[in-house]
């Protein structure tokens, strides 16, 4: 079977390091390639040949870990999975991650904050990725407190001159969940946080809320808004040339 360039080098990112050097080998006329070279071919078309496989991290502010927050998280993930991109979920509700001590030692020696908790992980997470998950179920008309702890706890990105140490281009996803049918009631509240993110040296918001939900079953029925996750699951996984 014969299959176009354009298409091939879609699959890549799907397939394994040796099954794409295997491919390319059979492609050049050679039957086996060694293993270094393998490596560094796939290397080469990863990362000079515009192809790159988008790196995403969710974390979710639920404290319920089937809940709605979850599965629609979780709709995002598996199409921006399908597409090829590598997914990391983070529950923080399970996670050991302090509020922030206003101690300002991040302004001082280090870009890091000085707390030595399970926030030292997400930073390097925060730091490779490409795409951004921040899911919550809208608490009081706003996020949770678990997910607003590790948002006071990105103060370390922003430097002295309020400039970021945020590699620019990360892309932001709001997945919020509520009981509320208006979707639009808390769209504000949402539009404030994207652009605090903004501020921070993110590259760019979106805003997913589905509405009308208290257990995961009422989001999956409303088939537009699965629809939409998928789409926003899309559009976290093109890379940051086609956002
Ligand atoms: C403490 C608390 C406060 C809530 N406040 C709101 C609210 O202000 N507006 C709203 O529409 N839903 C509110 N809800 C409902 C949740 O946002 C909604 O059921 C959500 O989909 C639950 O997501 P989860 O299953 O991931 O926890 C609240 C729920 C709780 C437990």
């Amino acid at each position: 079977m014969k299959i176009g360039q354009t298409k091939f080098l879609r699959m890549c990112p799907l397939l394994n390091t040796a099954t794409v050097a295997a491919l390319l080998g059979n492609a050049c006329g050679l039957s086996t390639i060694p293993n270094a070279l393998q490596k560094r071919l796939v290397e080469v078309l990863f990362k000079n040949g515009g192809i790159s496989m988008q790196k995403i991290v969710v974390l979710n502010g639920s404290p319920r870990k089937q809940g709605v927050t979850a599965a629609l998280a979780e709709e995002v993930s598996k199409a921006a999975s399908d597409q090829g991109a590598e997914i990391k979920s983070y529950y923080l509700n399970g996670m050991n991650i302090k509020g922030c001590q206003s101690c300002y030692a991040c302004k001082e020696q280090e870009h890091r904050c000085i707390l030595r908790d399970d926030m030292q992980e997400l930073y390097d997470e925060i730091d490779a990725a490409d795409g951004i998950v921040f899911a919550t179920p809208v608490y009081m008309w706003q996020m949770t407190a678990q997910l607003k702890q590790v948002i006071d706890r990105l103060y370390p990105f922003i430097k002295p001159d309020y400039s970021s140490y945020l590699a620019p281009g990360k892309k932001i996803l709001l997945a919020v969940t509520q009981a509320r049918h208006d979707t639009l009631m808390f769209h504000h509240y949402f539009e404030h946080m994207g652009k605090n993110l903004l501020f921070l040296g993110f590259g760019v918001y979106k805003i997913l809320i589905a509405g009308g939900a208290k257990i995961p079953e009422d989001f999956y029925k409303q088939t537009e808004v699965v629809a939409e996750a998928r789409r926003m699951g899309n559009w976290l996984a093109e890379s940051n040339s086609e956002a």
